[in-house]
């Protein structure tokens, strides 16, 4: 019999399993739920994945929060496109927006103080990658997605846009300082 003619037997499913078969479907399941679970558990135990609270949101609306925080504790402005530096006072809602391509305000925060950080895209999806504390968060145009950050270490911190977003992508990265 040669392999590139169809079965005779074409109800495939009557077939006998073998038993190498067998134990290869049992493994490959076994190791699925596993996988499975682990997204759950990574969820409760792991440190990157966070719960965040989303609420609905409109780009106006939104902006205007974030204005009115900048207009109120920008402190300096950085780079030739002077974006401003933002130092909320500890315990505020702090308001960053993702937009093609840049976030906007850049953050100063203090080290061991808690802030309401809230995020949104003005435009189309980006990410929200911290680095190097390697938090990921999905940023969706609409949606006003809501994290309690509380950085344990000072540094610089890196904003990185990680859902493609179009020719700008990857030149898409923001900042953020803990003192
Ligand atoms: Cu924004 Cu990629």
């Amino acid at each position: 019999m040669s392999a590139i003619l169809p079965p005779a037997e074409r109800l495939w499913y009557r077939h006998p399993i073998d038993r190498v078969e067998g134990t290869w479907i049992a493994i490959a399941l076994t190791w699925c739920l596993i996988m499975f679970f682990m997204m759950v558990g990574w969820h409760i135990w792991g440190k990157q994945n966070l719960s965040t609270e989303t609420y609905r949101t409109t780009p106006d609306k939104f902006m205007a929060k974030t204005q009115a925080m900048v207009d109120k504790y920008t402190v300096r402005t950085e780079t030739d496109a002077k974006v401003p530096v933002v130092k909320p006072p500890p315990g505020s809602d702090v308001y960053l927006v993702a937009r093609l391509w840049s976030f906007y305000p850049i953050l100063e925060l203090e080290n061991g103080k808690s802030y309401r950080l809230h995020l949104t895209s003005m435009d189309y999806n980006h990410g929200f990658s911290l680095q190097p504390a390697n938090i990921n968060i999905q940023i969706v145009p609409g949606f006003e997605h809501v994290i309690t950050a509380t950085p344990n270490q000072t540094g610089t911190y890196s904003v990185v846009c990680n859902e493609y977003c179009g020719i700008g992508h990857h030149t898409m990265v923001g900042r953020v300082y803990v003192k």
